[in-house]
């Protein structure tokens, strides 16, 4: 197989900042997807509907001309999120989810949730609107092992948010254990998982090959081998759980390059590459359209998308750099070979 066309993919979660990097970047996804889950936590996040409208604005006056990419907006849950403000979400044509991140986990997550407890009425409300929860799934504290945070979730939050709201849509986010997959293969439709590129790519020996590599560091981090295995088992299988989100997380070069190096891994320059270089190494391009492009629509009960994307083998490399705002960012990959390219876009 020299070259294959899929329906256009979406990506199922996805940062794309703010101004003035926001014009860097939001047109890479748009090239390559035709929709996105955009994520809430910006500085101030992304907190009400008012804000999600405010901010999908700005997404659409920052892409190039005549582009159709459509930004699916959500919003970030607090200890004070209301009843009210979740209804009025579920009710609106733009916003999509709800994003749990427990305060403290990750890149602007201070504003997060500090106990599941707090917002088991909001979990309520969305249960009876069926609007999906998207969960950032690690615990937090000082006590727990970085490598075990995914696990300590499952055991101790999710399995207790889905005894309690058997109805609630989930999206367990960028997974990264056997855990989580065999968590999520226990459940029933109601959850599903997204997998993004780098952690069907990598493993934790990265981000220490030869040294310290901080264009590795992402969180959840990469784990163990086997876990990178059962990652790229579960994407390649065609369940329905399971479908793309880049987590595409960008930073400046130098907030990485640092002795406190932010998370985030910028994949979105050449994500589905990137996917079709995961498939292409397990040697399985069978379920490649359910991942990433059917899964995702049937999970969230939108239509599938009505062009088409075609891929090529070919060799190319991947950019050193990549322009954002006056500064600079690293993709995944930078500099390296990828054996896929996209060579026609609907
Ligand atoms: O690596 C990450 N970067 N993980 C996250 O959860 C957030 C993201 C970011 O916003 O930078
Ligand atoms: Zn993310």
């Amino acid at each position: 197989m020299e070259r294959f066309s899929i329906i256009k993919p979406d990506d199922w979660h996805l940062h794309l900042r703010d101004s003035p990097y926001l014009e860097s970047v939001v047109a890479d996804s748009a090239r390559q997807f035709s929709r996105a889950i955009v994520m809430p936590n910006l500085n101030p996040p992304v907190r009400s509907c008012d804000d999600a409208a405010a901010y999908r604005e700005r997404i659409l006056s920052s892409l190039p001309p005549d582009s159709r990419f459509q930004p699916l907006m959500t919003i970030y849950l607090t200890d004070n999120t209301s009843r009210e403000e979740i209804a009025k979400a579920s009710a609106s044509e733009f916003i999509f989810g709800a994003k749990l991140y427990p305060a403290g986990v990750t890149t602007n997550s201070d504003a997060g949730v500090t106990d599941i407890a707090n917002i088991y009425t909001v979990l309520e409300t969305m249960q009876t609107h069926s609007f999906p929860l998207l969960v950032h799934g690690e615990a937090t504290g000082q006590s727990v092992d970085i490598f075990d945070r995914e696990k300590r979730f499952i055991d101790t939050t999710l399995s207790a948010v889905r005894t309690d709201f058997p109805q609630l849509p989930i999206v367990f986010e960028h997974i990264t254990t056997r855990d989580a997959v065999d968590y999520v293969e226990s459940q029933d439709d109601k959850i599903a998982a997204t997998i993004t590129p780098h952690h069907l790519l990598i493993n934790r020996n990265a981000m220490f090959a030869g040294g310290i590599r901080p264009h590795h560091y992402c969180l959840p981090v990469a784990k163990r081998e086997e876990h990178r295995l059962a990652l790229v088992k579960a994407a390649t299988s065609g369940s329905k759980h399971y479908f793309a989100g880049t987590d595409s997380a960008p930073h400046a070069r130098h907030t990485k390059e640092s002795a406190c190096g932010c998370a985030g891994i910028y994949s979105a320059y050449c994500a589905i590459e990137l996917y079709a270089e995961a498939f292409e190494i397990a040697g399985n391009f069978t379920h490649f359209e359910a991942f990433m492009s059917l899964n995702g629509p049937a999970f969230y009960k939108l239509p599938v998308n009505s062009t088409e994307l075609s891929l090529e083998r070919v060799e190319w490399t991947v950019p050193d750099t990549l322009a954002f705002a006056n500064e600079d960012l690293v993709p995944f990959k930078a500099g390296e070979l990828l054996q896929w390219k996209v060579v026609e876009h609907g």
